[in-house]
């Protein structure tokens, strides 16, 4: 008797991605382009920002990808803000938050309710120029004051204190003397894009 395709059919089900971002989104690219190719199998249900009118939206509307403009500055009590930002992560059906460029503070609720289910990609080699105030253009321009021959970026799980969760991998660069800090910032987005969608593909397995 000919076996129907549904005994085939595998029950695996493609976990929901929910992408963070505040500016540009050439991460948030990377990871969109990577699931279109199929090196990374996943989908993305939503994309959250802090702002309106940034690049990250415009390539949202253009993958048909659904988006929430949520400011903390905008509500008045925090604990409003944390509740919506939970409501929608669960209208999202979310499995994995990714941070590409997210420049607001997770609420502690939120890295308490998706515990080792939020990554983030730093431009530079942790535990190096992590922490507040490092971030953007002021990583890279700390990196060059110190006169470092190398640098890179890491991706890492969040936990309550900024850039400080365990490390899952890194990619290094090397610096030139002749460097600019958007030079340099160029040199390790490379990495980044190449990166941060292995990374969560990988990561993706490992969780339930
Ligand atoms: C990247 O350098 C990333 O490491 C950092 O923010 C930047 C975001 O760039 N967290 P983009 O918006 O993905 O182009």
């Amino acid at each position: 008797m000919p076996r129907t395709s549904a005994t085939h059919t595998q029950s695996y089900k493609l976990k929901n991605i929910v992408v963070f971002a505040s500016g540009s989104g050439s991460n948030f690219q990377s990871i969109i382009d990577a699931i279109s190719t199929g090196s990374l199998q996943a989908s993305i249900t939503g994309l959250i920002t802090d702002r309106d009118q940034i690049k990250s939206i415009e390539r949202a509307q253009f993958h048909n990808i659904p988006y929430t403009i949520l400011s903390p500055a905008s509500f008045v009590h925090q604990s409003v803000f944390e509740s919506t930002l939970l409501n929608q992560l669960e209208i999202y059906n979310t499995d994995l938050i990714v941070l590409a460029g997210y420049l607001k503070k997770i609420p502690g609720k939120v890295i308490r309710t998706y515990r080792d289910r939020i990554l983030n990609i730093h431009p530079s080699l942790l535990p190096k120029y992590g922490g507040k105030g490092f971030y953007g253009i002021k990583v890279h321009e700390a990196v060059l004051l110190n006169e470092e021959i190398e640098s890179g970026c890491t991706v890492h799980v969040v936990n309550e204190v900024y850039d400080d969760g365990p490390v899952l991998a890194q990619s290094k660069v090397p610096v030139y003397k002749t460097d600019t800090a958007s030079d340099l910032a160029s040199r390790v987005l490379i990495e980044e894009h190449k990166l941060y969608p292995k990374v969560i593909s990988e990561y993706l397995k490992r969780i339930p």
